[in-house]
């Protein structure tokens, strides 16, 4: 039950990364020797990829927020059991372009709507490598019989940093260079990740037609590091603290790498005022200090390359669209229809619920702004992201929500009711 609020005050310390803290575990255990990986995500989806690594004969200990891992080097062992990835993407993409490599058959699993998501984007160049991929109709659950891996030379159809890593990964095990070109750049934390661990990885081109190349048979190490703070997690809060004129928020240790901080630029576009200090750099990964303060709340157009840059962070930019002035457009953005849930119908169907206006269209939603909102029964459609952007809006809105299925937000961020209350002044 979320209550509207005045103002948004206080400091939120994020916990680190999804999308880095999933790239150290699987990159750590096929390192060889010890990694220390400090504020790892605690989300459930990398809970996932370090049940998987187990599975796979990687031991690993937690203490406190730092995960222990001992790297077992490339050669991993047989599974027991199917490798559950949960409800996680990644896992299941990425993990696959490791045991594509490996000498034995690995099954991937996973809950409802994983199951209901796309990995032809991975099995057909996996396939092309050389591994056997047996799926449902191009779905989960996947048979993936590992084979001694060529490299090859690869233009991805969809923009998915989840495919670009899982093909790194992949020619680490092949044989020759391993070329990917992506026509539409996504997030680099794969190619970061691998350099950390020691890999050497050619890459030309950044906008339009980015390139990356790596070399089979290199051999990583591990590694000591502290993940920055999620950037994704962090726009719930930016997003909160940009609906309220005045409102005051320091997010210390904060990812800033620049091909996730598309967020920033556009809040700032829309009114949020944001100062960073502390910059600093850990294994390549950009971190910085972020103090932000409300100041109106102009709309804007998420279209082409921003759309993907900003994938994950739409659906909140989207429930805050009605309390805009002039209200947020979002196009190319088809790919929001096959994430945990279809993100352009949930949003559409929540904020009708709230008495907004919306136009849902096939890649995206125009949202007029300047509306008043009501409080209203809403359903995360067991998505996290949509569970708290919901939350977020529902601060602004007139009277009480109620979000059920709210505890999907444990995927990424288990605590994050918890934190928003802290900084919610009712
Ligand atoms: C991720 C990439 C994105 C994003 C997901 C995490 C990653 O997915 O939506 O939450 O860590 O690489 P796609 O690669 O499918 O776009």
């Amino acid at each position: 039950m979320v209550r509207p609020a005045r103002n948004v005050r206080g400091s939120v310390r994020l916990p680190g990364d999804k999308s880095i803290s999933h790239r150290y575990a699987m990159l750590a255990g096929i390192a060889e020797g010890p990694s220390r990986l400090e504020n790892y995500s605690t989300g459930a989806d990398c809970a996932s990829t370090l049940a998987c690594m187990r599975l796979l004969g990687v031991a690993w200990e937690q203490k406190d927020g730092t995960i222990e891992v001992q790297g077992r080097g490339p050669s991993l062992t047989a599974p027991a059991d199917a490798l559950d990835c949960g409800n996680s993407g990644s896992t299941m993409r990425m993990v696959s372009g490791i045991v594509a490599g490996q000498k034995f058959s690995s099954e991937m699993i996973g809950d409802e709507s994983l199951s209901r998501r796309p990995m032809e984007r991975v099995i057909t160049p996996l396939s092309a490598m050389g591994a056997q991929i047996a799926s449902q109709a191009g779905k989960p659950p996947l048979q993936i019989t590992g084979a001694a891996l060529k490299a090859i030379d690869y233009t991805m159809p969809v923009a998915s940093a989840q495919v670009k890593s899982c093909l790194l990964f992949a020619g680490l095990f092949a044989d020759g260079e391993t070329r990917i070109v992506e026509s539409m750049r996504t997030r680099d934390h794969g190619e970061v990740a691998l350099r950390a661990f020691g890999a050497t990885l050619e890459s030309k081109g950044g906008g339009q037609g980015n390139e990356i190349r790596i070399r089979g048979g290199q051999r990583l190490r591990g590694i000591e590091a502290r993940i920055p703070g999620d950037l994704s997690s962090a726009a719930f809060f930016l997003c909160a603290a940009a609906l309220f004129r005045g409102s005051q928020l320091t997010l210390p240790s904060l990812l800033m790498n620049p091909t996730r901080a598309r967020l920033l630029d556009i809040l700032m576009q829309i009114g949020l005022r944001i100062t960073v200090t502390q910059l600093d750099e850990i294994h390549g990964e950009l971190v910085g200090t972020l103090q932000v303060e409300g100041a109106g709340l102009k709309g804007i157009t998420i279209a082409g390359a921003d759309s993907a840059a900003l994938i994950d962070e739409i659906p909140v930019l989207a429930a805050i669209a009605p309390y805009t002035e002039q209200g947020i457009e979002v196009r190319d953005a088809r790919e929001l229809r096959v994430k945990e849930s279809d993100r352009i119908a949930a949003v559409a169907a929540n904020l009708r619920l709230m008495g907004a206006q919306v136009e849902e269209r096939e890649d995206g939603l125009k949202i007029p702004g300047g509306q008043i909102l009501h409080g209203a029964e809403l359903d995360s459609f067991d998505d996290h992201r949509i569970a708290m952007a919901f939350a977020v809006a529902a601060l602004r809105a007139e009277g009480e929500t109620l979000i059920r299925g709210a505890d999907s937000a444990a995927i990424s961020y288990p605590a994050f009711f918890r934190t928003l209350e802290e900084v919610t002044e009712p």
